[in-house]
């Protein structure tokens, strides 16, 4: 059983992790102005793992205790329909509150899963800019500040389990108060000479089945209100919707590229930035062939005429062509596909020089 469960929940963790890993990287660069890099590999890591205890072991020792709960509940029906009509009335007074403090471990549980997000975006975003951080000798500031991120994602995570130990404690003290209440109307009954004691002890064992089950059970919700808590944050990313998308039906380039590109009135501004226009009414024309420079201050917006050109933003207003083709009719892969570009920063990923090159 373990190694199936376990099995099955790591499983389900590498196919969540691939499909959000792939969703990611078709978001346009737009997503990735406000978010943070560091945000969404912490979702990618610490949430799937959150998830994982859920699926595998819970799923199991949820089907095992509905089953002996059921077989307990309908034993205890069987041999003292009184009885149990009275630990059948407890039930929802026990089950009711259980679904209400759920309903606060996940909110909690998110808001623990948030905050460790925030600890790593920084320390991923401190690292990877660990030469900056070393020049300015800002390394006793930065570590203050993880430690504090650190330890509010300390407390959120120390309240959330308090939420759930309390949803346990509660769970257990109103299953084993309502054996007791068996036990005390049982007990009356027989002294009353209308059960026998035999009854008892039988309808007795049984309600303590049922009760370790039920038990096992608000143990397991807890368990997938926590889970449910990180999986809110998976699902926000996956049902994140590109904002450069194809259309239906993309127009294609023709065959052989010939590299001729017009703006026609192209105005642009970046949403995550300023008001003020990146590129405002810009119009030119490079015919097939001809070499062309723009050349700018700082921050005129030359790169930003790239990356409208390679369609990782849309103009508000104006027409940018390609070939004869107008960038927004046509599938932004197959545009890209026919641009080389040398960034100002090269990035230099963590593989071998050929495939660097490559
Ligand atoms: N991702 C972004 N989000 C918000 N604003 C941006 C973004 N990128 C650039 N900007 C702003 O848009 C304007 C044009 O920037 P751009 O990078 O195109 O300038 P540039 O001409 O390439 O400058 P440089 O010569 O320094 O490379 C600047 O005011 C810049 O601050
Ligand atoms: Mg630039």
């Amino acid at each position: 059983r373990y190694y199936f469960v376990i099995t099955l929940g790591e499983r389900v963790v590498a196919d969540i992790r691939s499909d959000v890993f792939r969703h990611v990287t078709t978001l346009s660069p737009s997503f990735f102005d406000t978010a943070q890099s560091g945000e969404i590999v912490s979702r990618l890591a610490a949430d799937t793992t959150q998830v994982k205890s859920a699926v595998g072991a819970t799923a199991s020792v949820a089907l095992r205790n509905v089953i002996l709960g059921l077989g307990a509940v309908a034993m205890m029906v069987f041999t003292s329909p009184k009885l149990s009509g009275l630990v059948i009335a407890a039930i929802p007074v026990i089950v009711l509150p259980l679904v209400a403090f759920g309903r606060s471990v996940r909110r909690k549980s998110r808001l623990a899963q948030d905050t460790l997000a925030d600890a790593t975006a920084y320390a991923s975003e401190q690292i990877g800019a660990v030469r900056t951080l070393q020049a300015f000798t800002n390394e006793k500031l930065v570590t203050g500040n993880f430690s504090s991120a650190v330890e509010a994602a300390f407390e959120a995570a120390r309240s959330s389990i308090f939420a759930r130990s309390f949803l346990t404690f509660f769970a257990i003290f109103m299953i084993f108060s309502s054996v007791v209440a068996v036990l005390w109307f049982g007990s009356r009954d027989v002294l009353g000479g209308t059960l026998s004691p035999g009854t008892l002890g039988q309808f007795l064992l049984y309600s303590v089945f049922a009760a370790g089950a039920l038990g096992a059970l608000s143990e397991v919700w807890g368990e997938l209100a926590q889970a449910a808590g990180a999986a809110e944050r998976l699902t926000e990313i996956l049902a994140e919707k590109p904002a450069i998308q194809a259309p239906l039906h993309p127009k294609l380039l023709p065959a052989t590229a010939r590299g001729a590109i017009s703006f026609d009135d192209v105005s642009f501004s970046y949403p995550a930035g300023p008001d003020r226009a990146a590129v405002h009414g810009l119009s030119f024309q490079v015919k097939s062939g001809e070499t062309v420079a723009i050349v700018g201050p700082s921050g005129a917006g030359k790169s930003t005429v790239f990356s409208l050109l390679l369609r990782f933003y849309d103009p508000e207003i104006g027409k940018i062509m390609i070939d004869g083709v107008n960038v927004r009719e046509a599938d932004p892969v197959a545009i890209r596909e026919r641009i080389a570009i040398v960034p100002q920063d090269v990035t230099i990923f963590a593989a071998s020089a050929r495939d660097n090159i490559g």
